[in-house]
């Protein structure tokens, strides 16, 4: 089998942004875009040869041609050892794990995570380093410089593999193993969780529903609930991953995982309901009549999961991203465990985590994780909950409000203005940082600004800097306004504005507590003067 080096045009738009390089599936489907990308990441690194990779996606639109590519690039740059899941599946949070577990150089996961699927949806992929963390970014800065004047890919002229069934086979030199994409990942949760109490609060009556919003999660959610766990047949929904996510948004937030909210507002809902996003590294938590915000989650793990037998004495701290609310901030203080703040995007909790700085980190946009893999893992999450509950013995609506009772309640929103002009959008946030000096004493409604900053960040470990990550309101009554573009959109800009106040009466309706909040924000950021829409596109 030959390889050849065939010449390429870069393309200007390769810049990988919070999570990978996502696009539209038709810009990744113009002709060597892929190629480009895949060779541009080995490009910009050493040492590969002979080595194992770990390949796979959440199998959206695409991902069956794109594996195929990645595999020959890989093949032919001279890599021992490609381990992909069959149907070219894996989850990110099982592809993170595989990394280690192997060994392996990294790997390559191809997905646009919570973005929409389909043929006119995103496409996406992502290296995660040998320590299954997403690469940092000196390296994606690296690969970005790379893209942009890449001259040529290295490709192996090969039949495609067969990746239908599992066990080994050879792709010119490199061995390809192609293996079950839940099995190892299942046995991990095994070790981490009691299976056996969670069974218990299942036989008990405990009803549960998973939903994976027909992304990668179904086949890991079927493995674990249903056969693990003993959970009836049918409790996991849209469980086979479909390459348009059968027309769903695989976000799971209150927005697009609305049917979801629904059947839990019924009076027949089940006790307890979670869901996953495309990739499977985020979560949405839903109890009867209850959302449970992911700040919340975060607060709420943080005080038991220390508790648990795996993490018992071996919790080190907890990390938030910055926009995620100060909910967790109380419990630490409380608990006097070491809290980090971190700019939005998990990269940032790597390092953290690895040097056991922290055990539990977690965004406010549906991620959690601890050091068990360097990754977000939704299905993680959701058997920390159940662990959780089975081994306090509590109901969630209990954790809940035993959280709000100690410490008061963080009611908490987000306002996303998406696919607004990328140009507008930047104005926008240059005018409000002109305005950061002036703002403290300035008084908005009921409200003054206590102080206002742009956020930067320090790595505790390298050292390196991080400036411009999003800009922090204080506001008096514990209220805050924090507004930051989004890094992963592939359409113009998304303005993110994330509001919270705190209150000690924990049964006030969030619209209320935060309409003045979201009044002051409007004000100082005078949103319809430059987006030219006054309302948001989504509201979480
Ligand atoms: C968004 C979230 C961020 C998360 C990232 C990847 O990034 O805000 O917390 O880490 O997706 O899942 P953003 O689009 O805001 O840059
Ligand atoms: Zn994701």
């Amino acid at each position: 089998m030959d390889i050849t080096a065939v010449k390429t045009e870069p393309y200007q738009d390769q810049k990988f942004g919070t999570s990978g390089l996502r696009r539209r599936v038709s810009v990744f489907m113009q002709k060597n875009y892929l190629q480009n990308v895949v060779q541009s990441i080995f490009d910009s690194m050493e040492g590969f040869e002979g080595k194992t990779l770990i390949v796979g996606g959440d199998g959206r639109y695409f991902n069956d041609k794109a594996i195929q590519i990645v595999l020959k690039i890989a093949a032919a740059n001279g890599f021992g050892r490609i381990i992909v899941g069959k149907n070219g599946w894996l989850s990110t949070p099982a592809l993170s794990h595989l990394i280690t577990l192997n060994e392996a150089f990294g790997g390559i996961i191809l997905t646009a995570s919570h973005n929409p699927g389909g043929k006119d949806g995103d496409f996406g992929i992502k290296f995660d380093t040998s320590n299954g963390a997403p690469a940092p970014v000196s390296l994606t800065n690296k690969f970005t410089q790379r893209a942009k004047i890449i001259d040529r890919f290295w490709w192996l002229d090969a039949p495609d593999v067969e990746l239908g069934n599992t066990g080994k086979k050879q792709l010119g030199n490199t061995t390809i193993e192609v293996i079950d994409p839940v099995l190892d990942y299942a046995n991990m949760m095994q070790k981490i969780f009691n299976f056996k109490a969670i069974k218990k609060l299942f036989n008990s009556g405990f009803t549960f529903t998973f939903d994976a919003m027909n992304a990668i999660t179904g086949p890991y959610a079927k493995y674990i609930f249903e056969e693990l766990l003993g959970l009836p047949q049918g409790s996991v929904v849209h469980a086979v991953p479909l390459p348009d996510f059968g027309h769903l948004h695989p976000d799971p937030n209150p927005v697009y995982a609305k049917h979801l909210v629904d059947r839990m507002n019924a009076d027949d809902a089940p006790d307890f309901a979670a869901a996953s996003d495309g990739d499977g590294d985020r979560y949405m938590i839903l109890s009867k009549k209850l959302f449970i915000t992911p700040s919340d989650s975060l607060a709420i793990l943080t005080e038991h999961l220390p508790n648990l037998a795996y993490y018992k004495n071996k919790f080190y701290g907890v990390a938030r991203s910055m926009p995620t609310s100060n909910a967790v901030d109380k419990v630490t203080k409380r608990k006097k465990i070491p809290l980090y703040v971190t700019p939005t995007g998990w990269k940032y909790f790597g390092n953290l985590l690895q040097s056991k700085k922290i055990t539990l980190c977690g965004e406010e946009s549906f991620g959690a994780g601890s050091n068990h893999v360097l990754e977000k893992d939704g299905i993680w999450a959701t058997l920390a909950w159940l662990n959780i509950l089975a081994q306090t013995n509590k109901k969630p609506a209990e954790l809940l409000t035993d959280l709000w009772q100690k410490d008061g309640r963080i009611y908490y929103i987000r306002h996303d203005y998406e696919n607004v002009n990328a140009e507008n959008a930047r104005h926008l946030m240059d005018s409000l940082g002109a305005q950061v000096p002036t703002l403290p004493g300035q008084q908005f409604g009921c409200l003054t600004v206590k102080s206002a900053e742009i956020f930067s960040y320090e790595d505790p470990i390298t050292k390196e800097r991080e400036s411009n990550q999003g800009i922090v309101i204080n506001l008096s009554k514990e209220a805050r306004v924090v507004a930051r573009l989004s890094g992963t959109g592939t359409m113009g800009a998304t303005l993110r504005l994330y509001f919270s106040r705190k209150e000690k009466s924990y049964t006030d309706n969030p619209d209320e507590v935060l309409a003045p909040v979201i009044l002051a924000a409007s004000t100082i950021l005078q949103i319809s003067k430059y987006l030219e829409i006054d309302v948001p596109t989504a509201i979480i």
